[in-house]
């Protein structure tokens, strides 16, 4: 691929600060770009937009907050409208799987002219270390309107991985890994294997949809209490309860286990001790 800068379109979340710091390990010139960056990227204010395209050969892009969000689908096609008259040459798309906007939002990339590669992702192990449900496993209980339903719970670590060798060799172009961990756990069995990791007691209570709202409206505040309980109805209803093997096409490799997220995370003592 190209020798000019890889864009990160949002280099300190999750995924994107991997991404960044993966690229730059790596060797190559990284553009990272969000609202406190220099130049700032806004996703609300398109005219930041053309600056932070000028120049890159390529592109990661997380959408904030979600790609559950309504106005998701149009902001990701004004975004490539402007990569493809920035002659942007590859575009990456974080997506999320089983999601109708997220798919849509895929559909957009697909048919927007561009190369891409579309990385759709299951429910992040680090949701629980660095996401929106870090301080409940901090307190101890993990209250989701979940039930009993399976998840994938993939790492973090092996999104980036995929994004980077989308980024950066040409194979993958047009290609949609879905990425997944290798076991399937509940969220009652996720919170035991953290447990066990932290060495302090976390359950899981499953809660209806409207306690979620309520609990997560207070501390979040209500649109993204909404965005947020709205998606989990989506998702959380078996559709996403198998394994895919995304991360096996992509890199030739198993992906990371929840148990060794649990034990990295534990050691980095970011559920306390
Ligand atoms: N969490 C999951 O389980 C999951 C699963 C599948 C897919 N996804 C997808 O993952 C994406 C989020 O990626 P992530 O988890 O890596 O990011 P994240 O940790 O949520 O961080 C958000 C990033 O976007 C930037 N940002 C926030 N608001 C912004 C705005 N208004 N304008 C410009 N930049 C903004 C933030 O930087 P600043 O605050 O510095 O601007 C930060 O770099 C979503 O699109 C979601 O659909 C998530």
């Amino acid at each position: 691929m190209s020798s000019r800068p890889i864009l990160v379109i949002g280099s300190t979340g999750k995924t994107g600060r991997r991404v960044a710091g993966l690229l730059a390990e790596g060797g190559q010139e990284v553009r990272r770009a969000g609202r406190r960056t220099d130049p700032p990227f806004s996703w609300e204010r398109p005219s930041t937009w053309p600056a932070v395209f000028d120049g890159v050969g390529s592109a990661y892009v997380a959408y904030a907050p979600d790609l559950a969000e309504p106005g998701a689908p149009a902001r990701i096609e004004a975004l490539t409208s402007c990569a493809v008259d920035s002659g942007v040459g590859h575009l990456v798309l974080l997506s999320g799987r089983g999601e109708r906007n997220a798919q849509r939002c895929e559909q957009i990339v697909r048919e927007s002219g561009l190369s891409y590669t579309l990385v759709r992702a299951g429910w992040f192990a680090q949701n629980f270390s660095e996401g929106p449900l870090l301080e409940s496993v901090r307190r101890g209980v993990i209250a989701m309107p979940a039930g009993q339903v399976a998840e994938p719970f993939v790492d973090v670590d092996d999104i980036a991985e995929v994004a980077v060798a989308a980024l950066t060799d040409d194979r993958h172009a047009g290609r949609c890994y879905e990425l997944t961990g290798p076991r399937l756990l509940t969220f009652a069995d996720a919170a035991a294997e953290i447990s066990a990791a932290a060495g302090r007691p976390v359950e899981y209570v499953a809660v209806s949809s409207e306690e979620f709202r309520a609990a997560l409206s207070s501390e979040a505040g209500p649109r993204y209490a909404d965005l947020l309980t709205d998606l989990c109805a989506e998702v959380f209803d078996g559709r996403n309860a198998d394994l895919a093997h995304g991360l096996q096409d992509a890199l030739g490799r198993e992906p990371r286990d929840f148990a060794d997220f649990c034990k990295a995370a534990a050691s980095a003592g970011v559920w306390g001790r």
